[in-house]
């Protein structure tokens, strides 16, 4: 085997991947795979070895990944835990602890060497074999004999510090369940920040000993106990998972104002908000009372979050409350404040030692930014790659959202492109790059509920975490999906539950009839995206998420599929004609879809909007077929039925019960080819 050079395993260059692992189903892919010879078969004689530091976090994981290894292959495994690698398949060895409290930069690298004898994993901590578990996990298939792992050598390490995922519990709530499910997933893929959006102007969901009457009125009943937040904390510590809490402060703060109205820039009294957007309500930045409000509460929730970090928001303020309150404007004066910035500013300057005071780092959204704060602060950015280049030219660390919000139901390929180092980012020296610690997909909670949060998550959230680990010269987008497929079927089996709640959300529209045609359409089509559900109507916290536009996948795979076969067919190569017949399989289905579907769209109310879609959906079917035969036999289509077919096109594109149909593009590209006969 080749012996890796130090100088390009510190770079995490890449410059060792081989074809082979893009071959092996592995998400994210290692900095470093040397492919093997042979296989390790997994049987049922698989023992597991914990040799050198042992601890009981590093028991359980090899307990779980004994569960998982189950479950993946069907085969009851024994749970023994051996302290001697003779005789055990997989030998797991850490050299030393791990911090008590994971550190952001923390050593995650691991070596994991598989021969068809045995199978070795190395770290220097805990963290390191944490993510070797996964990598080990993934590499396990099936092949004409047994289970078998290739025999290779991994040498893997970051290319990030900070690999978040943001919940946002506060608009629509979601139970501890929902959050642990999500950090297991987030741990196979090696994920390490869960950033708890834990307060904004539609709830308050943490139990406050010191001010209860933020979560008792500053919510619907809806928050965790500090035991339910310490449980999860301690759940996310097993799999390696910071937790940093996000109370979102000057602005988004409602659902505080509702027991505490004297924190407010206006008197109140104040309700919890039910609509999405951006209000009024903001805290006074001029008021001694307030900041010794938020000492006391910060002092409270910082001995409840271990974490370094501690996030204090700054998003989205708009200053009218300030604007409407004499105090504030002669605060403004007398302190020569410029404008509503310098006034947040002001505010961010007061919180920041506050923050310090009890032992944690300020991370907040970009608004927080100002070259008056000092160097250890994180900005998170979200109106763009360019902030995050301004604060690291100015010297502060900061990590990438903008690109990564899930809530916005963009392509995974779409996410993946973005990278947290690129563009506005190429003028950076070393150094700068350097303060570029990673980045976080987001989850904002308008339009997802429990039953859906899984689905809007998983598995695009996997491309995005392959981005945050894995080197920058891995991007190849049909690889990704390729793996993707295997991650998102894997994940479903850590109890995520993207898939089957699709499938059961489906069902309860279907409420009754055959699910098969409800799925056929749903398979092509995709949520509208970036805001436009605040535009179709007006949605508040109670409005039912019960449609297709919320049981559907935010991305058609059957459309990208289909997209590539229209490549395929019409670029006119050996495999053109293959790549013909299965369109014609396709559109044939899409044909006979309205009839088998109608009676179930007449029944419900629920589905009554769907109809001018499905029937869409069956033109685009017989369009389709048409401007194939065309292409086959070389007859040009006549100017009626292009100018008949343009007609279905330009509608089918259009938005329509929130929903897009993705394959009439597809559909257009060859009704265009056949019109140019
Ligand atoms: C944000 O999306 N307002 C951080």
């Amino acid at each position: 085997m080749r012996i890796l050079t130090l100088g390009c395993w510190a770079m995490a260059c890449g410059c060792c991947l081989s074809a082979a692992s893009g071959d092996l189903n592995l998400m994210p892919q290692p900095a470093h795979v040397i492919p093997g010879q042979g296989k390790l078969k997994i049987d049922q004689s698989f023992r597991v070895a914990l040799t050198g530091y042992r601890e009981p976090r590093l028991e359980q994981a090899a307990a779980r990944l004994i569960e998982h290894l189950e479950s993946k292959t069907g085969m009851p495994l024994s749970p023994e835990l051996s302290g001697d690698a003779a005789g055990a398949a997989l030998e797991i060895s850490a050299a030393a602890a791990s911090s008590p409290v994971q550190k952001l930069g923390e050593d995650e690298s691991y070596r994991l060497e598989v021969t068809p004898a045995h199978a070795r994993l190395t770290a220097p901590n805990p963290l390191g074999i944490l993510r070797g578990m996964e990598t080990f996990l993934q590499l396990v298939e099936a092949d004409k004999d047994a289970f078998a792992v290739p025999a290779l050598q991994i040498e893997d390490r970051p290319r990030f510090p900070w690999r978040g995922l943001m919940l946002d519990v506060a608009r629509h709530w979601m139970p501890a369940g929902v959050v642990r499910r999500n950090l297991e997933a987030m741990a196979a893929l090696k994920l390490n920040v869960l950033h708890w959006h834990l307060s904004d102007d539609q709830g308050f969901r943490v139990e406050s000993k010191r001010f209860p009457k933020l979560h008792e009125m500053g919510s619907d009943g809806h928050y965790y106990t500090q035991q339910q937040v310490r449980d999860v904390i301690e759940f996310a510590r097993e799999r390696g998972i910071r937790v940093v809490p996000e109370f979102d402060m000057p602005g988004h703060t409602t659902a505080w104002f509702v027991g505490y109205p004297e924190l407010a820039s206006a008197p109140g009294p104040y309700t919890i908000e039910s609509k999405w957007g951006i209000f009024d309500p903001a805290m006074d930045p001029t008021r001694d009372a307030v900041y010794q409000f938020l000492d006391a509460f910060i002092g409270e929730m910082a001995a409840l979050f271990p974490d370094d970090y501690f996030h204090i928001g700054g998003d989205e303020v708009n200053g009218k409350q300030w604007e409407r309150n004499p105090n504030i404007q002669v605060f403004i004066k007398q302190h020569d404040l410029r404008d509503n910035v310098a006034l947040q500013a002001h505010f961010s300057s007061r919180l920041q030692p506050i923050v310090t005071g009890h032992g944690k780092k300020v991370i907040g959204w970009d608004e927080i930014f100002a070259p008056t704060l000092p160097k250890d602060i994180v900005v998170q950015s979200w109106r763009g790659q360019k902030s995050l280049a301004d604060a690291a030219k100015a010297g502060y660390m900061g990590i990438l959202s903008a690109g990564y919000y899930l809530d916005l139901m963009h392509s995974a390929e779409f996410h993946y492109a973005v990278d947290p180092i690129e563009k506005e980012s190429a003028g950076l020296t070393a150094e700068q790059q350097a303060r570029i610690l990673g980045g976080e997909a987001c989850m904002w909670s308008e339009y997802v509920t429990p039953a859906s949060m899984d689905m809007r998550i998983w598995p695009r959230a996997a491309a995005i975490a392959e981005r945050f680990w894995s080197p920058q010269e891995v991007k190849d987008a049909a690889s990704m999906y390729r793996r993707l497929a295997v991650v998102s079927r894997d994940l479903e089996w850590r109890g995520v539950r993207h898939a089957s709640s699709h499938h059961l959300m489906l069902e309860r529209l279907a409420d009754g009839h055959p699910v098969g045609p409800l799925a056929t359409l749903s398979d092509v089509v995709e949520p509208v995206k970036e805001y436009s559900r605040e535009e179709a109507r007006q949605y508040t916290s109670f409005t039912p998420l019960n449609r297709l536009v919320d049981a559907t996948r935010p991305e058609s795979d059957v459309a990208r599929e289909f997209g590539n076969l229209v490549d395929r067919a019409l670029a006119g190569g050996s495999d053109a004609s293959s790549s013909r017949d299965q369109l014609r399989r396709w559109l044939t289905g899409w044909r006979a879809n309205d009839a088998a579907l109608a009676p179930a769209l007449e029944h419900s109310f629920l589905l009554q909007e769907l109809i001018p879609l499905s029937k869409d959906l069956a033109a685009l079917g017989s369009a389709g077929l048409e401007a194939l035969d065309s292409l086959t036999t070389g007859h040009k289509p006549d100017a009626a039925w292009l100018e008949k077919q343009q007609a279905l096109l330009d509608r089918a594109k259009k938005p329509r019960a929130e929903l897009l149909l993705m394959v009439a593009p597809h559909v257009e590209k060859l009704v265009h080819a056949a019109g140019r006969l």
